[in-house]
């Protein structure tokens, strides 16, 4: 039998620095940042705490409910849970295709950090100034084969690891990586509060204008915030197959939350009070993390050592997402096509390569893959944040919510009744009947503007 097969993560740590691996990337430093800086800063930094806490945690924990449950892939799970002859296993496909449309474009930024990791080694922010940098980034994004070369070694890197299963690989290395990234984060933090800009820069990020606020910030923020934790397509079902039957998942949803969370604030209070500095906009998009940071790290006594460790944590901070991301599509291959994890993961990420590889170019200034006014990389982007990931997320906590009966649900949260059901009480509530009329409103009004 399969099940036999299946592996688990073998402590709470485990689960929740899996968890946190997946879930800390280039959403936190590259895509929050971007957002807030397009949305007005301070009003969509309030909006994304409500939604992430509010919608983001419920939604973490019905998708281990889904998985622990199930012990299944994102298809299979439904399958089980729901029966053959229903729509539900929709839901699953839906997520495995997301995965990799994300994976397609996440890469693109991967293989940035992986380029901006050897410019470091290499020493070439050292006595820039700052359009210098902002020409590095140019240059970069526009030579002709690099920023391809540094995204198919990062898909290669990716399915290495995905090839070598859960506890050897997604386990081992996100438990030692994710809290040192923290650590450098606070570094990084402390120094960009000392620069002249800081100020304005916090003005700018905490500083709530609420006439800005509209249907686009509203769906920026949500679809950031299920980014940003890899809900919505199956991610966290997939992991939460791998949760053992007496981890408390409330507790670890809720911590990967907060610590989620936190990241993404420290990595507006370290950009926005940079960017203000240097002059960079804050709107300046995909430039922004990328020219902000190596100008703080100048700042710095000891600016190259901080630079190289940052990239390198960046570099594994992102690694562990895209093995999750992967890992969706490896886990409802093996398990549905009855192919090996090698296999799998070898076919999975030859698909991206060859979506991936059009986002990559499409960066270029002058390209012509462009798709409706954006870039095949925009696009990518946008139709996975703002459409498959609030439409799945919405399937699935109706799937929990409704489909599931009640007793079950609490039975699953509680570990059949060994862990007090007080709060998981509330989090049900949440997740029958506010959460899906919140995601609901939310998507209809980017339709009506
Ligand atoms: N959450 C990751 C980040 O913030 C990206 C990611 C990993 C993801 N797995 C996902 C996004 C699944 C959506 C769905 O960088």
């Amino acid at each position: 039998m399969a099940e036999h097969k299946r592996e688990n993560f073998s402590s709470k740590l485990g689960i929740i620095m899996a968890t946190a691996g997946s879930a800390l990337g280039l959403g936190n430093i590259y895509r929050f940042p971007c957002e807030a800086g397009a949305n007005g800063g301070g009003a969509f930094l309030i909006v994304y705490l409500v939604v992430a806490l509010l919608i983001g945690t419920p939604l973490m924990i019905s998708e281990f409910v889904i998985g622990r449950r199930s012990k299944s892939n994102p298809v299979g799970a439904f399958r089980r849970l729901a029966g053959k002859k229903t729509v539900w296993p929709a839901v699953g496909f839906l997520g495995v295709l997301c995965a990799f449309l994300i994976l397609a474009f996440y890469t693109t930024v991967a293989g940035w950090t992986l380029g901006y990791l050897g410019k470091s080694v290499a020493g070439h922010f050292s006595g820039q100034n700052l359009e210098q940098i902002q020409s590095q980034f140019v240059s970069f994004t526009n030579h002709p084969w690099l920023p391809i070369v540094c995204q198919l070694l990062f898909l290669i890197l990716t399915a290495f690891v995905v090839a070598r299963g859960v506890k050897d690989g997604i386990e081992r290395y996100s438990k030692i990586l994710m809290p040192l990234l923290l650590v450098i984060m606070v570094v990084l933090c402390v120094k960009s509060l000392t620069l002249n800009g800081a100020a304005d820069g916090l003005k700018f990020f905490f500083n709530p204008d609420f006439s800005k606020l509209n249907g686009r910030v509203l769906i920026g923020a949500l679809g950031q915030s299920f980014f940003s934790l890899s809900i919505g397509m199956g991610a966290l079902i997939t992991y939460g197959s791998y949760i053992s039957k007496d981890d408390n998942m409330t507790t670890s949803a809720v911590s990967v939350v907060l610590a989620d969370t936190f990241v993404a604030v420290l990595a507006g209070v370290i950009i926005f009070p940079a960017a203000f500095t240097f002059g960079i906009q804050p709107e300046a998009g995909a430039s922004l993390a990328f020219t902000t940071l190596p100008m703080v790290f100048q700042q710095m006594t000891g600016g190259y050592f901080f630079c190289l460790i940052f990239f390198l944590l960046l570099v594994i901070a992102t690694l562990t997402s895209t093995i999750s991301l992967l890992e969706v599509i490896v886990a409802a291959m093996t398990e549905e096509l009855k192919i090996t994890r090698t296999k799998a993961a070898v076919i999975g990420s030859l698909v991206t390569a060859v979506i991936g590889v059009f986002a990559t170019l499409s960066f270029r200034e002058g390209s012509a893959l462009h798709i409706s006014g954006r870039t095949v990389f925009d696009l990518l982007d946008h139709i996975t944040a703002s459409y498959f990931m609030p439409i799945g997320g919405l399937l699935i906590v109706l799937f929990v919510g409704w489909r599931m009966k009640r007793a079950d649900l609490l039975d699953e949260m509680t570990n059949g009744g060994r862990l007090k059901v007080g709060v998981n009480k509330v989090i049900a509530f949440i997740i029958r009947y506010i959460a899906p009329v919140a995601i609901a409103v939310i998507f209809v009004s980017q339709l009506v503007g």
